[in-house]
């Protein structure tokens, strides 16, 4: 059970008696109303984390994280449906926001969360569970929609659209596209600290709680460990680094999704090699499905592999250039799906920063992007009974490389 002692803030009685619940789940609760009534208990006692309901901390979080030494992650509670505040209350320093509307089981899942990425708990079952399983997504030609991919199945994985009832993955999101990387656009994020910060620090290289301290969360709950905001960072990133950096964060999660870009190099080969799964994306039109034969060919005869290979069609462009058959054909194997396209849906989730899946759930581009997702994670997670049906996940995938 756990015990981690929390410190609540709230004002209101009702929110309070709400958040003293976590006593329940076993953590040890200490409440008080206001905001200097926390900076004075956090420097009385040691917390592992604080819940705070906006309105009573708002203007207040730099001073509450002033109050101790210690590093205390912060959960604000926010106004329902008020996206603005959530995305206020995260720039002014929170580590996760959640809806004031908040089931029970979705709050104990966020603060579990939290004070495992900080290094305050250890996963349930981390034991006999292993690490966080490793989804890469990569493909041989650039601007086809690998970093779409990799962010939709990630917030997916996080928990869909809807609130998290307690069921949805701890994600981690990594940008390995290390010159270019484009993920916080994708999510509208503007990180502090991206993964050339990480890897130059050999301290948060082998301490979980400062390591975790590079990652940007998105209000989907996905962790974010962002791509160099200077491309000059892609020169100095080693692969010794990215491994102590995999290392260290890895045991956090349960999903380690990768956006590999379009390059292969040392240290996207290296990643591709850690993986249990791959997903290459391909545009249906000659030179990209060339470009994929090379490479599964390069791969299998270069590196050793043990991911399980799933290809993805994603249709770019609104003209169907080469048919899915005459795409098997050529390179003898059968995409797990196919993504229809969808210009507007996906350009202005991109301008927007706000995923297709949340922005369109029910669009058929986020249904194949569903399809995929449960794919590639398998039965381990379930997708939410949504209106209307969507397509079952047809395929396996297909096993490449040395072993
Ligand atoms: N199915 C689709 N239908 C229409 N447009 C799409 C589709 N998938 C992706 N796009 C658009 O294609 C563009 C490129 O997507 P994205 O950035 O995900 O590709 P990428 O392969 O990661 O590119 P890069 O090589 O620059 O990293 C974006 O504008 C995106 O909105
Ligand atoms: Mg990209």
């Amino acid at each position: 059970m756990p015990a981690n002692p929390l410190l609540i803030c709230a004002p209101s009685p009702e929110l309070r008696a709400r958040l003293e619940q976590l006593r329940e789940a076993g953590y040890a609760t200490t409440s008080v109303e206001t905001a200097a009534d926390s900076v004075n208990a956090l420097g009385a006692a040691p917390f592992d984390l604080i819940i705070a309901e906006g309105l009573a901390v708002s203007g207040a979080i730099g001073r509450i994280r002033g109050a101790t030494t210690r590093q205390v992650p912060l959960i604000v509670v926010s106004p329902a449906g008020d996206v603005e505040a959530r995305i206020a209350f995260l720039e002014a320093g929170a580590d996760d926001v959640i809806s004031a509307s908040f089931a029970l089981e979705e709050l104990q899942a966020r603060v579990e969360a939290l004070l495992i990425r900080t290094g305050k708990a250890r996963p349930e079952g981390a034991a006999n569970r292993g690490a966080g399983r490793i989804v890469t997504f990569f493909a041989p030609k650039g601007g086809v929609g690998t970093t779409t991919l990799a962010v939709n199945s990630a917030v997916l994985l996080a928990g869909g659209p809807e609130a998290m009832q307690g069921r949805a993955a701890r994600v981690l999101l990594i940008d390995l596209d290390l010159q270019f990387g484009q993920v916080a656009t994708h999510l509208n994020l503007a990180p502090r600290y991206d993964i050339a910060d990480l890897c130059s620090d050999e301290q948060a290289l082998v301490d979980p709680a400062l390591a975790a301290t590079y990652l940007t969360m998105h209000t989907s709950g996905v962790s974010i460990l962002a791509g160099p905001s200077n491309p000059e960072a892609d020169f100095r990133i080693t692969v010794d680094q990215l491994e102590k950096a995999l290392r260290i964060l890895r045991p956090a999660f349960d999903h380690v999704l990768v956006d590999c870009g379009s390059r292969l190099d040392p240290r996207t080969l290296w990643m591709l090699e850690q993986a249990d799964t791959h997903v290459f994306v391909i545009f249906p039109e000659i030179a990209a499905l060339r470009a994929t034969t090379l490479m599964l060919g390069f791969l299998a005869e270069t590196a050793t592999l043990r991911a399980t290979t799933h290809l993805v069609v994603n249709h770019i462009f609104p003209k169907e250039l080469l048919k899915t058959r005459d795409v098997e054909n050529l390179l003898r194997a059968k995409p797990v799906a196919e993504i229809p396209y969808s210009e507007v849906d996906m350009i202005r989730a991109v301008n927007e920063g706000v995923p297709v899946v949340f922005s369109r759930p029910s669009s058929p581009a986020s249904r194949a992007i569903q399809v995929l997702t449960v794919a590639i994670v398998g039965a381990e997670w379930r997708q939410r009974p949504s209106p209307g049906k969507g397509p079952a996940p047809r395929r396996g995938g297909l096993r490449l490389g040395r072993r």
